[in-house]
């Protein structure tokens, strides 16, 4: 069990890799983590999600853009994840008052405004310097949840102390038992009180455009990735100004199981730790130990998730991951009422993957989602435009919901249902 003497403990560890951040986090210090940020520029030529794609595109090195936009081997189930909402219509109903339209839901304690959130995305600090306080502040300015990945770039300490909305985490069950066991032990202790515990990483997606980009971290120096770096000088000049991403809530544990070796290591030592050999009497002993709620990521099937719901768990992902891991993997809509119908009404049901539109957060509600998750539209938006972006983007998705709601004759989110959708 989770004692909570143990903040002292994990902030004095860490302390070293978050002054850093810390003096241009700081609300004092006028780079604020918003490193050349175009605030104040409501980026009015971005109207849509392809949009900021688009933008990200434009802004990013190829390496880094094909890390975030890419998926595993043909992309077929990345493909999927788009295409699934294509072949189910929306049927509206008129004269019905739609003037104010109620798009609150109640997740873990806490009322949110709207029904989406953004998923954890690993080392997003290689799209702007410091993302994952961008993200939390652009979420948590709109009051939507936001996962922060183990993996990330900036320490889970300082995203907590950011400010004091709920904070949910995801964890990976790594090899070393220790190590994810002491990640969960400072979440605890920094406040997060949802674990989402990552399923579907057995082990690495064979994700094909990163080879190609000559990807690495840290990154590497080819005449491939010069040429890609110097054609992006405004993100070339933030990384020579804050430092490469490092996923540094592993940094000690890192150096600790190879003493000196560089930041190379590093990464190796990440991907390694992924435990194909994971079953679930041990995920059950991690549900156990987390004194909050737990969320297992990553489930399509109703197997998995009925399993997940007798270990203790409070919800699931319904999850491709996004299409990075298991190419050819189902989408997620097509398992969501079979899904839904498994499991108790009280567990939450998530689900992720292709979401662009404020209609295709509808379908996916109307299918029996409680709340839609999304990891790659934030990071276009913060890779496009850091701040101004991401939030730019809840915004736009936002607009759309309501509109779509509207359109459709729906005043209250919960009142969306399978009636008014019609497979083609
Ligand atoms: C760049 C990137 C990094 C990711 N890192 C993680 C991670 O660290 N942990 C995790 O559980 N999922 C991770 N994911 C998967 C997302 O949480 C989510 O399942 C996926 O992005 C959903 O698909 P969407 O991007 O189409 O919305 C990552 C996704 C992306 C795009």
């Amino acid at each position: 069990m989770i004692q909570r003497e143990t903040i002292g403990r994990s902030a004095t560890a860490y302390s070293k890799y978050a002054w850093r951040r810390l003096t241009w986090n700081s609300p004092n210090n006028s780079a604020d983590g918003n490193i050349m940020d175009r605030s104040g520029d409501s980026l009015p030529h971005i109207v849509n999600l392809a949009d900021m794609r688009r933008q990200a595109w434009r802004r990013l090195p190829r390496m880094v853009f094909d890390f975030i936009d890419g998926g595993a081997e043909d992309e077929v189930t990345l493909r999927r994840n788009r295409r699934q909402f294509e072949d189910i219509a929306l049927e509206h109903r008129v004269f019905v008052d739609v003037q104010d339209v109620d798009t609150g839901v109640d997740l873990f304690g806490h009322r949110y405004d709207l029904p989406f959130g953004i998923s954890p995305t690993g080392l997003a600090g290689l799209a702007w310097p410091g993302a994952e306080l961008l993200l939390a502040d652009a979420a948590w300015g709109r009051n939507i949840p936001v996962c922060l990945s183990s993996v990330s770039s900036v320490t889970l300490e300082d995203v907590a102390l950011r400010n004091a909305h709920p904070k949910w985490f995801q964890l990976y069950i790594f090899k070393d038992r220790q190590l994810s066991r002491e990640l969960m032990e400072r979440a605890w202790n920094s406040g997060y009180k949802v674990l989402f515990i990552t399923a579907d990483c057995a082990v690495g997606g064979n994700r094909e455009r990163d080879p190609r980009n000559d990807f690495t971290l840290p990154l590497k120096i080819s005449a491939r990735t010069v040429l890609d770096f110097l054609t992006h000088p405004h993100w070339l000049m933030q990384v020579a100004f804050c430092g490469a991403p490092k996923p540094v809530n592993m940094v000690e544990a890192a150096l600790r199981a190879a003493a000196g070796q560089s930041a190379q290591g590093l990464v190796q030592f990440m991907n390694d730790q992924l435990d194909p050999s994971v079953e679930w009497d041990t995920v059950a002993e991690f549900v156990r130990d987390w004194p909050g709620d737990v969320v297992i990521k990553g489930v399509l099937s109703r197997e998995d998730a009925c399993r997940s719901e007798q270990v203790g768990a409070s919800g699931i992902v319904v999850s491709n991951h996004g299409g990075r891991q298991l190419d050819g993997a189902t989408s997620v809509l097509r398992l969501l009422p079979e899904i839904r119908a498994s499991v108790s009404d009280g567990f939450q049901v998530f689900c992720d993957g292709g979401f662009r539109r404020g209609a295709d957060i509808v379908k996916a509600l109307a299918l029996g989602a409680d709340t839609i998750l999304m990891g790659r539209n934030t990071l276009y938006g913060v890779g496009g435009a850091g701040l101004s972006g991401a939030t730019k983007v809840i915004d736009i998705l936002a607009d759309e919901l309501v509109r779509t709601l509207k359109l459709m004759g729906v005043s209250r989110v919960r009142d969306i249902s399978v009636d008014q959708l019609v497979r083609l």
